[in-house]
């Protein structure tokens, strides 16, 4: 993120600048507080310029249309132009519907437990169904009735070697300050009561027989690969192999340069960060893939490389490299959000034969109602510096915004098959959950509130079984 933060300043305005660094810090100051006050009078915006989708998808348009759905490997499937709805879309506001704005945020409270989220369903056990396209997946967070449930493993002490990851339950190993240990009881006995439906037990066997012989391929940015190391601790009796390293040191292709277009800063390149495999007892393949925004190029070359069969599930998410309120930059990288994400749902996941499941984005906590990193002020020597994460009232509701817009609207049709992982508003509640508030980050003032504690992440983890098993 930081790096990608790095990338986006120097190239829009940071050559020569940097000295003024206080002038910058009050301009983004005044830019977030205008988007604030923005918001709070207005609510969230409606409406924003169209995507510039005819430059990105120009290359794409050329190519012919999908044949039926079949198994034939991704790499020799053409995507389908979809000009026509690109164009639509200029004509057509971006979002019918926000998930709440900064006035209303009593009202979505009071919502979760009005009639329509009820748990009067709750003694139903989750299964697909449970987990409609649009619908809000509501619930709450509650101590374990049993007071010893510290979480479900240790990090450090469990998981594969392969799968370590910052661990929250021991901070200091990962460079963090020293946390009480009653604070991370506090946040690791928690366990997750949906509304709609009971969550079953997470339950590895069965989960390694249901998926026997087929791949799950996680395709993301560092948030999917917290979910991947999820998988692999929770999974980790019935692994026979598997691995993950940084994407440059694998054994991997792919690792030549590829670029992404932002409107209005140019090609950028794709930052791609790491990779993972295992494989389980039954034949169960997991392949995580990192990178840190979408390049259509790279998505196919990924995807043949797996040889993407019609009986595989993709779990894919983008949102974090593309920050929205960030200093000076008039919108430029959520822009592009758009753009990439119109391209990648009309024109490649529209026409994938597998079951593909879009996990929503994670929300931060970094300060300020909707949670986000306001600016990049860590990149500006000067501060402020972030010693904590905060509570988010809203939270960067824009993004699986726009991803429901594409599923009802543009994509309705073509995406009816794709699944959501309605991981946002249960997420949001946990604040406290972040890797910066057990210590990643404080000492230098760069708390991280953006990646996540496994104790959350489980809980993606334990719906993903939910849907599929
Ligand atoms: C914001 O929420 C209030 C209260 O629910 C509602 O009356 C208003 O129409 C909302 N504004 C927008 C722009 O959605
Ligand atoms: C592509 O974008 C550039 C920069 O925004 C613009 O100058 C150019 O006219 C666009 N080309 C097309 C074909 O839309
Ligand atoms: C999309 O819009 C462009 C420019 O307005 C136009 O030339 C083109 O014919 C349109 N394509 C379709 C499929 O409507
Ligand atoms: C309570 O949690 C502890 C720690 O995970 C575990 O050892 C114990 O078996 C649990 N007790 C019950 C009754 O589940
Ligand atoms: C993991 O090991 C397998 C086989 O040894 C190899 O094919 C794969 O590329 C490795 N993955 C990574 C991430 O290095
Ligand atoms: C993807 O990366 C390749 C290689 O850098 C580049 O040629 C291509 O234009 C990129 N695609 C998009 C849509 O930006």
């Amino acid at each position: 993120m930081r790096w990608a933060a790095a990338v986006i300043c120097s190239v829009l305005l940071l050559q020569g600048a940097q000295a003024d660094v206080y002038r910058a810090f009050q301009a983004m100051q005044s830019y977030t507080s205008q988007a604030l006050d923005y918001m709070r009078s207005n609510g969230m915006p409606q409406a924003y310029a169209a995507p510039a989708a005819g430059n990105y998808s120009s290359t794409m348009a050329q190519r012919s249309p999908a044949p039926a759905p079949d198994s034939r490997p991704v790499s020799t499937r053409p995507a389908s132009p979809d000009t026509a709805a690109i164009n639509a879309t200029s004509q057509t506001p971006l979002f019918s519907r926000m998930p709440g704005n900064l006035s209303s945020f009593a009202s979505v409270q009071a919502q979760s437990g009005s009639p329509a989220y009820s748990s009067q369903g709750a003694q139903q056990p989750c299964n697909a169904d449970s987990f409609a396209q649009t619908q809000r997946f509501t619930g709450s967070w509650v101590d374990s009735t049993n007071d010893s449930f510290n979480g479900f493993y240790t990090m450090t002490t469990d998981c594969p070697a392969w799968a370590r990851d910052y661990d929250c339950k021991n901070p200091q190993l990962g460079g963090g300050s020293p946390v009480d240990p009653g604070f991370i009881h506090q946040e690791f006995r928690q366990v997750f009561q949906a509304d709609q439906c009971r969550l079953r037990d997470f339950d590895a066997a069965d989960f390694s027989a249901k998926m026997r012989g087929r791949k799950l391929i996680m395709i993301g940015d560092s948030i999917m690969r917290l979910h991947f190391y999820s998988l692999a601790c929770l999974m980790r009796g019935q692994i026979v192999s598997g691995n993950a390293s940084d994407w440059q040191k694998s054994s991997l292709k792919w690792k030549g340069v590829y670029t992404t277009q932002w409107a209005e800063a140019g090609m950028l390149p794709v930052v791609k960060q790491y990779v993972g495999d295992f494989v389980t007892t039954t034949g169960f393949e997991v392949h995580m893939r990192d990178m840190g925004t979408y390049n259509d190029t790279l998505f196919g070359d990924v995807l043949s490389d797996l040889n993407l069969q019609s009986n595989d599930v993709l779990l894919i998410n983008w949102g974090a490299w593309y920050p929205r309120f960030a200093w000076n930059q008039n919108e430029v990288a959520w822009r592009a959000y758009q753009q990439h994400m119109y391209f990648l749902f009309n024109s490649r996941l529209a026409n994938l034969p597998c079951q593909v499941i879009w996990k929503q984005y994670a929300p931060v906590h970094f300060e300020g109602p909707t949670g986000s990193e306001v600016g990049f002020e860590h990149e500006l020597s000067g501060g402020p510096w972030q010693y904590q994460c905060y509570p988010a009232l809203v939270g960067e509701g824009w993004y699986d915004d726009y991803v429901r817009y594409l599923l009802q609207g543009p994509c309705k049709d073509g995406c009816s098959h794709i699944k959501v992982l309605p991981i946002f508003e249960m997420t949001r509640q946990r604040y406290n959950s972040h890797h910066g508030s057990m210590g990643r980050g404080q000492p230098t003032g760069n708390a991280d509130c953006r990646h996540w504690c496994n104790n959350i992440v489980d809980w993606w983890t334990i719906m993903l079984y939910n849907m599929l098993a």
